[in-house]
Parts: C-alpha cells; sequence; structure tokens
C-alpha cells in the first residue's frame, strides 16, 4: 500500500493521539503517506481529510482528545452515504484505513472491508467494553480520573459524616465502576451486568455506621439510575446525609497515562504494520500483555462479562 487513512470515531478517549501518531510514523516509515481523516467517517462522506507527515503528529504524544477530531455519523450505516465516501476514498487513492474507535466504529471498518477497502480496528474508548481484548485504549486513564476524584470526594465525605454517590461512565459496561470502586476503596458498588438491590446497599451502610464508619462512597456506574435518586433514598432509608456527584465528560479528557501511551503506540504500530502486509477486517487487541489480532466479525461476537475475580474480590474487600 502506498496510502493509507486514519480516523478516530465515537467517543473520543485518552490515548488516541498517541494512536495517530504511531500509525503516522509507521506508515511513513514503510514509505507509506498517511492521510488524517477528519471527524470519524463523517470526513470520508465530506471528503475532508489532508495529508500528514513527521511534524504533523509532533507534540500530540500526551494530548487528551483528537486532534483529527471525532463524531457520530448516522449517514454512514446508509448504503447511499457509503457510496459517497467510497468515491472520495477511490478518488484520493487510499489503498487502506486505520479505524480508532469502539465497536460501532468496527461496523465501520467492516463495511468499509466488504467494499474492497482493508481497514484495520483499533479498540479506543474509556469503557472498557470491547470483550476480545483486556484493555481499550482510554480505560487506564480514565479510571485513575475517578480515582483521583473519589480520594477527593473522600476528604469531604469524611469531614462531613456523608455518604457518596459517584455516578461514573461506561455506557453498558461496568468496569469504570467495578475497577474504580474495587481500587478507591468504594464500600458498595452499582453495575448493569449484576444485579442490585437498594435495601441491600442501604442496610450494608447502616451496618458501617454500626461499626462507627461515618463517610462511605457508592460507586454507580451509568445506566444503572441516577446519582441523584439513589443518593436520596440513601438520605430517606439510612438518616444518614448523602450527595450525589455525577463525573460526566471530566472522565474522557486529560493526558494519557503511561500505560494507555504505551498502548497507544503498541496498536497503532500493530495496526499500519497488518495494512502493509495487506490485511483488513481485523481488529488489534492484547489479551496476556501480547498485541494481537483478530477478525472484526468473531471479535464482536465475542460477549462482554465481567471478571468475576475483580468481582468477588471487590465484594469481600468493600464492606
Ligand atoms: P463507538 O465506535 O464508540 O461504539 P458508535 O456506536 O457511536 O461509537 O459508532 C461510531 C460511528 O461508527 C457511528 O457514528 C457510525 O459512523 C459508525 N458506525 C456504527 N455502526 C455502523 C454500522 N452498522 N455500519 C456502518 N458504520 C457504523
Ligand atoms: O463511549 C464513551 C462514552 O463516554 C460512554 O461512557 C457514554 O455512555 C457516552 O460515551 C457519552 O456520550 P456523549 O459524549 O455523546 O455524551
Amino acid at each position: 500500500m502506498k496510502k493509507i487513512g486514519i480516523l478516530t470515531s465515537g467517543g473520543d478517549a485518552p490515548g488516541m493521539n498517541a494512536c495517530i501518531r504511531a500509525a503516522v510514523r509507521t506508515a511513513i516509515y514503510h514509505g507509506m503517506t498517511p492521510i488524517g481523516i477528519e471527524c470519524g467517517f463523517r470526513g470520508l462522506i465530506e471528503n475532508k481529510m489532508h495529508e500528514m507527515d513527521l511534524r504533523s503528529v509532533g507534540d500530540i504524544i500526551n494530548r487528551g482528545g483528537t486532534m483529527l477530531k471525532t463524531a457520530r455519523c448516522l449517514e454512514f450505516k446508509t448504503k447511499e452515504w457509503q457510496a459517497v465516501a467510497l468515491n472520495n476514498i477511490r478518488e484520493r487513492g487510499i489503498e487502506g484505513i486505520v479505524v480508532i474507535g469502539g465497536d460501532g466504529s468496527f461496523q465501520g471498518a467492516q463495511v468499509l472491508t466488504n467494499y474492497g477497502i482493508p481497514a484495520i480496528g483499533i479498540p479506543g474508548t474509556i469503557d472498557n467494553d470491547l470483550a476480545y481484548t483486556d484493555y481499550t485504549l482510554g480505560f487506564d486513564t480514565a479510571l485513575n480520573t475517578i480515582l483521583d476524584a473519589i480520594r477527593k470526594i473522600r476528604d469531604t465525605m469524611t469531614s462531613h459524616d456523608r455518604v457518596s454517590v459517584v455516578e461514573v461512565m461506561g455506557n453498558k459496561c461496568g468496569d469504570l465502576a467495578l475497577y474504580a470502586g474495587l481500587i478507591g476503596g468504594a464500600e458498595s458498588i452499582i453495575i448493569p451486568e449484576r444485579e442490585w438491590n437498594i435495601d441491600y446497599i442501604c442496610a450494608n451502610l447502616l451496618r458501617g455506621k454500626e461499626r462507627g464508619k461515618m463517610a462511605s462512597i457508592v460507586l454507580l456506574a451509568e445506566g444503572c439510575g441516577s446519582g441523584h435518586e439513589v443518593s436520596k433514598i440513601i438520605e430517606e432509608r439510612t438518616g444518614m446525609q448523602a450527595r450525589a456527584t455525577v463525573l460526566g465528560h471530566i472522565q474522557r479528557g486529560g493526558a494519557p497515562s503511561a500505560r494507555d501511551t504505551q498502548l497507544a503506540s503498541m496498536f497503532g504500530f500493530y495496526a499500519v504494520n497488518l495494512l502493509d502486509k495487506g490485511l483488513g477486517g481485523q481488529v488489534v487487541g492484547i489479551k496476556d500483555d501480547q498485541i494481537f489480532h483478530m477478525d472484526i466479525h468473531s471479535a464482536l461476537k465475542i460477549e462482554h462479562e465481567v471478571n468475576n475475580n475483580i468481582y468477588n474480590l471487590a465484594n469481600v474487600l468493600c464492606i
């Protein structure tokens, strides 16, 4: 391949820039021309693309967000707009595309591959909801952001003898809440993959109070109800003061952690090497510390499961 495109799609994630940098530099190393596609699949439809060089990715390795911008482009799901995108790709002479995003973006990568443009997916989402890989890009940074927030919230909750309900992102995946809860020493963790019950949570808080624990953290994953409502019920049923904090988009920003930056560099390098070998319709992942690839279809079929060891450990320790 002589010319390849790179795009970021779906929700942004820390590490996307480091990954773009790695893909661009690996492409140049192989003698290819890298083309930056702006705003995800929308850039293909609107023909918003530009040539990149070594300098265009200078000083982005440690920056959050994505310099190529991202979008949720629903038009690209239709054959009509896919044809427009295809036409632009062919006119530009782009022979392969690296797609950094989540499961939706991977479906877009499969569409491109089906049309004869080999595409490689790199998992970029804070949610860690792609089951074929141990980690997605951005998860570790978001986890550290949540941890930092929990520590600050705990300071004020302890000073006031309050319960704090901290609502975190994750789409339908409870990994951010589960791991942050475990590492941050939360007293209760509520995730969408496991049944939960407010009576049990309140009883747990009251048991803690009897032992002299006056401040507690309840980690609530997105999709399990509203933090404000849960905190109101806790106040009514336990008589303890409760406050809710919805962390929101702060979890998506910031400089990538060391781990995410390294992962981004390895993913970007590996993906472009696959294109260099003429492969498409593949996703890159990490399993037991080894970078690997597999076909998009099989990867998307693997269903997410909660890590039971972590869940059980959290249940033992978070009391
Ligand atoms: P994520 O990639 O984080 O899961 P989305 O599900 O929003 O985020 O998908 C990102 C983008 O990927 C969509 O806006 C669309 O442009 C593209 N996409 C998603 N599903 C498909 C599909 N079935 N066919 C083609 N493109 C898709
Ligand atoms: O997929 C990343 C994510 O941050 C999810 O955790 C969350 O459900 C969603 O995106 C929020 O999307 P938006 O940025 O459109 O509010």
